[in-house]
């Protein structure tokens, strides 16, 4: 989604800033942009619809430099992709604005500013922000009490940075509703809507209020909360190593990632030492709140939310407790009704998602006892906001399909299942069992990524095909769902997933040669009842590709195509057949030729609403 990067500095910043957007890039974009103030007080702009290499080439072509700059990566909201939507966005020839976010406002501002003369030259809702900055500007306002006053016409939700060719060493910038940190240098500052795109050029961050405003310099930094008064905020300093996020001879990233899960699940894991789950995992006082913890309200998007589908079997079955699972844009907009002893468990790999960081924030007064964020990101606004805090331990996710931080997920539910589950009705033998089946989890998909070349050649049977049915039962109804939510995201065949008992009640009318269903059928308990589902399909003409071990006893034949998965505990089985899916969905794909990584219209991190 958009990223925003900024620069004041004694040296030239393009190519910081050109390499603060390529560390944003696997958030998925569709257009960029640079502007820059050079020596002589000019405003230069560089705009181009595609990927950063287009910019890099527009830069190679015609070299821009500047001490003061902004540059962003936009995900078309309102306006289509092209070049003149594309931000930094101009007025007058002297001011510049890049913005992540939704101006509400913007069609009543737009036709104020028309009216005033001011000629539009692209269809954003953030136009309208730079040319009220320009009319502030030629005012004679000064610069940081111009923003002020153009962010005071807003609504919405915007991260803004901005530039003036008038006022040359500064970066003025504005956070409400989405992501700013500021990267302090030595006698430079940064600004960038993520700090990842920072960490070429300082490991010290500040993690910017909502509400701030920031006027910077190269050797200068001033910020006001949003009643206007002077605030210092903590800068922390970010001490991981910055990752490696080349392909390390994968042919995408995803299938890098899904690779990478044994490992991913291992560290998430974390259980070498003590055999236990310390409630410690989950932040300190995690202990004092998981006392009282008699009910979990799990929060989520996308594949976060699946995530949370399949919890709620594990934390109802294993610790007796009610669980209730909303996607995020849904629960933050209704009236709820409230359960006493409730932990608002929000999941996010990002920790960025706009819905899911809203519901954090839109809580009611007690309406719950504390907040839990499972989240990938470290320093993300989830978990600096939240009560509690376990982070997946899944390493950076370049392809916009979730894969190891949706398996890392289950991981971390698992744990929190054993940790309130010995305080319910979850005996010590089956903690025990519960953890000698999570040690196995590395090793059974290891064992299911083995199995790479026979999906492959299941997959060739979908590429042709316009739509596909995945089913499951109970546990598997969710991992059937996260299947069909892979296949759709990167081949963009129509995939839906039913629970398989209600194949009847409709989808069964859909069911003809052209439709591949996909089941989803370990040994379960459930098994036989799916089996009379299948057979449902299969005399109905469909082709089924059935993944199932050998206690399914599954028979394949000319229009049944059995995937022999790798027998594990069945509490497991959800993130280990999942992996298979991830699989099936990725070769499809590829063979397909969409973009894997990158595909269409979507994004990494959704920071819109
Ligand atoms: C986007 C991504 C999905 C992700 C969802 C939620 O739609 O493309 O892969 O599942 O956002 O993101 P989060 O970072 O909150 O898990």
């Amino acid at each position: 989604m958009c990223g925003i990067v900024a620069a004041t500095a004694r040296r030239e910043v393009s190519e910081i800033l050109l390499e603060g957007l390529r560390r944003l890039e696997y958030r998925g974009y569709d257009s960029a942009g640079m502007a820059l103030i050079d020596a002589e007080h000019n405003l230069l702009l560089h705009k181009r619809l595609g990927k950063v290499a287009e910019l890099e080439q527009a830069q190679a072509m015609t070299p821009h430099h500047g001490c003061s700059g902004i540059a962003h990566t936009r995900w078309a909201t309102h306006g289509e992709p092209s070049a003149a939507n594309a931000h930094p966005h101009l007025s007058g020839n002297r001011v510049a604005v890049v913005h992540n976010g939704i101006i509400e406002n913007h069609e009543s501002l737009r036709e104020e500013l028309k009216g005033q003369g001011y000629e539009f030259q692209s269809q954003t809702d953030t136009e309208v922000i730079v040319h009220l900055l320009h009319q502030q500007l030629e005012e004679r306002v000064e610069f940081f009490q111009a923003l002020k006053n153009t962010i005071a016409r807003l609504d919405g939700a915007y991260a803004i940075a901005a530039i003036d060719a008038e006022n040359p060493d500064r970066v003025v910038a504005a956070r409400a509703g989405s992501p700013l940190v500021i990267g302090v240098g030595i006698g430079e500052n940064f600004l960038a809507s993520d700090q990842l795109a920072l960490r070429q050029v300082t490991d010290r961050f500040i993690f910017l209020e909502e509400g701030d405003m920031v006027d910077m310099g190269a050797t200068r930094l001033h910020v006001e909360d949003a009643s206007g008064a002077v605030v210092e905020r903590t800068m922390q300093r970010v001490s991981a190593a910055v990752e490696t996020v080349d392909l390390g001879g994968y042919e995408h990233y995803m299938l890098k990632e899904i690779h990478e899960q044994p490992r991913a699940l291992a560290e998430t894991l974390g259980l070498e030492a003590s055999h236990q789950v310390e409630d410690e995992r989950f932040g300190a006082g995690a202990g004092a709140i998981f006392d009282q913890v008699k009910a979990v309200q799990i929060v989520a998007c996308g594949t976060s939310y699946h995530a949370g589908l399949v919890a709620r079997y594990w934390l109802e079955d294993l610790c007796g407790i009610p669980c209730d699972v909303e996607v995020a844009s849904e629960f933050r907009y209704r009236a709820r009704a409230r359960r006493e002893g409730t932990l608002l468990v929000t999941v996010s790999q990002s920790g960025e998602t706009a819905d899911t960081l809203a519901a954090l924030r839109g809580q009611g007064e007690d309406e719950f006892i504390a907040s839990l964020v499972i989240a990938n990101v470290d320093h993300s606004s989830l978990v600096r906001e939240s009560d509690l805090v376990f982070l997946t331990r899944a390493g950076a996710e370049i392809g916009v399909a979730s894969t190891k931080a949706f398996t890392t997920q289950l991981v971390a539910f698992l744990m929190l299942a054993i940790a309130l589950g010995r305080r319910h009705q979850l005996s010590e033998e089956a903690t025990r069992e519960l953890i000698d089946a999570l040690h196995q989890l590395p090793d059974c998909v290891s064992r299911t990524l083995q199995l790479d070349a026979d999906i492959k050649r299941l997959s060739e049977a979908f590429i042709l095909k316009n739509h596909a049915l995945f089913l499951g039962r109970g546990i598997q109804y969710p991992v059937a769902l996260e299947g069909a939510l892979k296949l759709k995201e990167i081949s963009y065949i129509h995939a839906e997933a039913y629970p398989a008992g209600e194949l009847k009640h409709g989808p069964l009318a859909l069911v003809d040669a052209e439709m591949p269903v996909v089941a989803v059928a370990p040994g379960d308990e459930l098994l036989e009842k799916l089996k009379s589902n299948l057979e449902e399909v299969r005399s109905r003409g469909g082709e089924l590709f059935v993944f199932a071990d050998d206690n399914a006893g599954m028979k394949g034949d000319s229009r049944v195509h059995v995937l022999g998965m790798p027998s594990c505990p069945a509490v497991i089985q959800p993130v280990v057949y999942t992996v298979a899916l991830q699989l099936l969905a990725y070769h499809v794909a590829v063979q397909k030729g969409t973009d894997v990584d990158k595909p269409r219209n979507l994004a990494k991190s959704v920071t819109v609403e």
